[in-house]
């Protein structure tokens, strides 16, 4: 781990050396990472108190009235050599992530791949934050809109994906002329401080490194803090349902902006001309991937009842391959889960399985003898739809599977929980694929045909529906949020017509 640090620059992972670029002074209690892979103390950060957070969003506040007036293409040169320095540290920052929240060495590094990606879009953004321009109604009139920077944006990560999801939103942020305050996962601190010292040094040398600052914190409060600041006009929160409704209250009752990325439950349907060599690897991925603790991963697989034994068998087979262990070596597939409350969730949902009629064909079991207590058996359950256990979230691998006997019911199901973030089909006729992509198929925020549910590039627009929050995030025309827009009338003749033909004058 200390090579990993030093290689970054941060081999003096302590609070005081946290000081340096995060919290100057704070009596915050001092929160220590550890690597879920075998519970060793990665290192500790010093949590901010009232008064650090104070400081920092006060500086955060006096920097963006600078940092608004800097063209957008040159901000756009910034979150270039942002991009370009992540790149340079690829290999250590993605064998960090792997190491504070237990993902896979290829996913690992796939998670800071997909920083660079966003800051590349962005960079590509930073010359397209277009407005449209209208036909005025009146002579010699103009109109346009434009996008305006819109202030400090806070942004709120999860630790499945300590880096990328920060990414999504502070490179676009930076960008817009926003600049960014990220309150990481208590699991994931150190990450954190890696890449916000990577864009504050970057940004040091052109005077801006105010424009990326961390505040970490051990519990809600901080959260609580920056969801009521009225100074934060956007606050950008992945997490909990749960979380995402109090984030919500709170930032509403100030009619402030949220963008929310919440639970999802997603489904696969495989109908029964699905090609079986695009629906095992979608699927192994899909739930396994990322021990099932993706926002996106597949929980519930809907099966045709005609190739139900079929997909049962050759998922059980792929799974005996599936290699548990240390997540960075090479051949293992399923690494720890991030914590002991992740292990009891799984646990609890387990024990109800056989309770609500359904059957564990594979898997079930906390793995024992492994370097820490937090490695779990991937787990297939013959489930059925009566079942309420499958339309909860558990941040697992546990995959559910259903049978069913046409692509009506099919989608009923699918839209038939709470969330709405991904959701696939795997088939190969075109009209099942069309009716479950319309607009009274998937209810979905991501529908896919012939691929898993999860791993989205980062040029769509990403988020979803219903209890998922509605926020969209990353690519596509996401970066809207981050602005703020103006409507503007231009008169250039010489008469002062109303609009709509109102008259309104004391001429005769
Ligand atoms: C998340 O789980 O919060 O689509 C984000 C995916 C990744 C991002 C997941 N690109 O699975």
């Amino acid at each position: 781990m200390s090579d990993i640090l030093s290689s970054l620059g941060l081999e003096k992972v302590n609070p005081g050396a946290f000081g340096r670029d995060v919290i100057r002074e704070s009596s915050g209690g001092v929160l220590v990472s550890r690597s879920p892979i075998d519970g060793a103390e990665l290192g500790s950060v010093r949590c901010a108190d009232a008064a650090a957070y104070e400081r920092v969003v006060q500086e955060a506040r006096e920097i963006f009235t600078e940092w608004r007036k800097v063209p957008a293409p040159e901000r756009g040169n910034l979150v270039r050599k942002i991009g370009n320095a992540i790149r340079d540290s690829k290999a250590s920052l993605g064998r960090l992530v792997s190491t504070e929240v237990g993902k896979i060495a290829s996913e690992g590094e796939g998670e800071i791949q997909e920083a660079i990606d966003i800051a590349d879009f962005a960079v590509g953004l930073s010359r397209q934050l277009y407005g449209k321009t209208m036909h005025s109604e009146r002579r010699n009139h103009r109109m346009y809109e434009q996008w305006h920077p819109l202030g400090v944006v806070g942004v709120i990560t999860a630790f499945n994906f300590p880096a990328a999801v920060w990414a999504w939103n502070s490179m676009i942020a930076a960008v817009c002329g926003d600049v960014v305050v990220w309150k990481p996962s208590e699991l994931a601190p150190l990450t954190a401080v890696a890449l916000n010292s990577i864009c504050r040094s970057v940004a040091r040398d052109i005077g801006f490194e105010g424009i990326f600052s961390l505040v970490v914190g051990d519990g809600p409060e901080l959260g609580k803090r920056m969801a009521s600041d009225r100074r934060i006009p956007c606050i950008s929160a992945t997490g909990s349902c749960a979380m995402g409704r109090d984030v919500a209250k709170t930032v509403g009752d100030r009619l402030g902006r949220c963008i929310l990325e919440l639970g999802g439950n997603n489904a696969v349907i495989i109908m029964d001309d699905a090609d079986m060599e695009l629906v095992m690897p979608g699927v192994l991925f899909g739930a396994v991937g990322t021990g099932g603790q993706r926002c996106t991963t597949i929980r519930r697989a809907f099966v045709h009842e005609k190739i139900y034994d079929e997909f049962v068998q050759k998922m059980t087979s792929a799974y005996r391959q599936i290699r548990i262990g240390n997540p960075l070596e090479k051949g293992v597939l399923l690494g720890p889960l991030v914590s002991q409350r992740a292990v009891d969730a799984y646990s609890a949902a387990i024990t109800r399985i056989p309770k609500e009629r359904g059957e564990i064909l594979y898997g079930g079991k906390v793995v024992s003898g492994m370097p820490s207590p937090l490695y779990v058996e991937p787990t297939i359950v013959r489930a059925h739809k009566e079942m309420p256990l499958i339309n909860e979230e558990t941040f697992a691998p546990i995959l559910y599977v259903v049978p069913f006997k046409d692509v009506d019911e099919a989608i009923a199901l699918n839209n038939g929980v709470p969330q709405g973030l991904s959701s696939a089909i795997f088939t190969r006729d075109l009209k099942t694929a069309e009716k479950f992509l319309s607009a009274s198929g998937s209810d979905c925020g991501i529908a896919n045909v012939n691929i898993g549910t999860s791993g989205a590039e980062i040029g769509g627009a990403f988020g979803g529906e219903k209890d998922t929050g509605g926020g969209r995030e990353s690519g596509s025309d996401s970066w809207k949020q981050y602005m703020r827009r103006q409507t503007t009338t231009i008169n250039f003749g010489d008469d002062a017509p109303l609009a709509q033909g109102v008259v309104f004058s004391t001429a005769r």
